[in-house]
């Protein structure tokens, strides 16, 4: 496994506060195509949150009644997301996953399939949904086509941050979740949910500092890189509260069964 992904729970480790106070949820749109692309319901399912983190995605399910067993590499990740609620949280790999084959209806991976190794992560989810289940990954990203500040944001950050990743960026596209669920023999539908957040700025800065791009930089760089964020961002939004269009990309993969939606 490269380096960037043997350590990644580490750079999360190092910002589960700022992730946990700040990163956005998912919209209850994503919950419902989640579940007419998978064609299961979430009530009473077993589903298994890979790269669960603090828990944002891992709450979504467990409020839409499923039954969550959460996996995180990252300590401290998961310890805020045990702080928060009762549902079983493994310290594990994703890429090696220990649950017995057909222990799930589903396996999801919120913001965090591109941190795993693309083959042997969707062979294990397989191997957990047995014959019968399905394998489901999204993501959240701001839309910067729907607004001039956010286009303007996200160029500063591309031009500061040497890892970032984002829709400004050309040939940008969201992980290749899809095409690795084919290869691995799965029927695959695809889908994108609009929504709109509405957050106030520090939250928005504090989100940002959550990011791998920023998180891996060093502290000082990263401090005066928000400290002009706030300043340009402030004079967007004078009263502190942003309206910020978002997307969600959802990738479902199922197995033996063609054309969800
Ligand atoms: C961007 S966070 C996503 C957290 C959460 N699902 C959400 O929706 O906010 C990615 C998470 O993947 C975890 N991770 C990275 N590599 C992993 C692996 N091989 N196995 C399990 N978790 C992993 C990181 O520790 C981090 O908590």
């Amino acid at each position: 496994m490269n380096e960037r992904l043997a350590d990644s729970h580490r750079i999360f480790d190092r910002v589960s506060q700022e992730y946990d106070t700040a990163r956005p949820h998912y919209p209850e749109a994503l919950y419902l195509a989640l579940e007419t692309l998978t064609g299961i319901r979430l009530a009473g399912a077993t589903v298994i949150d890979v790269g669960a983190g603090t828990g944002i995605s891992t709450r979504g399910l467990l409020d839409r009644g499923a039954r969550v067993v959460a996996v995180d590499r990252g300590e401290r990740m998961l310890a805020r997301l045990r702080a928060r609620t009762d549902c079983p949280a493994l310290l594990a790999d994703g890429n090696d996953l220990p649950l017995r084959a057909g222990a799930a209806d589903l396996v999801t991976y919120a913001q965090s399939w591109h941190w795993l190794d693309s083959a042997l992560s969707v062979a294990e989810a397989v191997r957990v949904v047995g014959g019968r289940g399905a394998v489901a990954g999204w993501w959240n990203t701001v839309d910067p086509g729907k607004a001039d500040w956010l286009a303007a944001n996200q160029v500063r950050l591309a031009e500061s941050c040497p890892g970032y990743i984002g829709p400004v960026l050309p040939g940008w596209s969201m992980p290749p979740m899809a095409a690795a669920m084919s290869d691995a023999g799965l029927s695959v539908a695809e889908t994108w949910v609009d929504w709109t957040r509405s957050v106030p700025l520090e939250d928005f800065l504090t989100d940002l500092r959550s990011h791998s791009y920023i998180a891996s930089m060093e502290d000082g760089v990263a401090s005066e890189l928000l400290a002009r964020e706030r300043a340009e961002l402030g004079r967007v939004f004078p009263d502190g509260r942003l309206t910020v269009p978002m997307r969600v990309y959802l990738a479902v993969g199922r197995q033996g069964r063609r054309g969800a939606m």
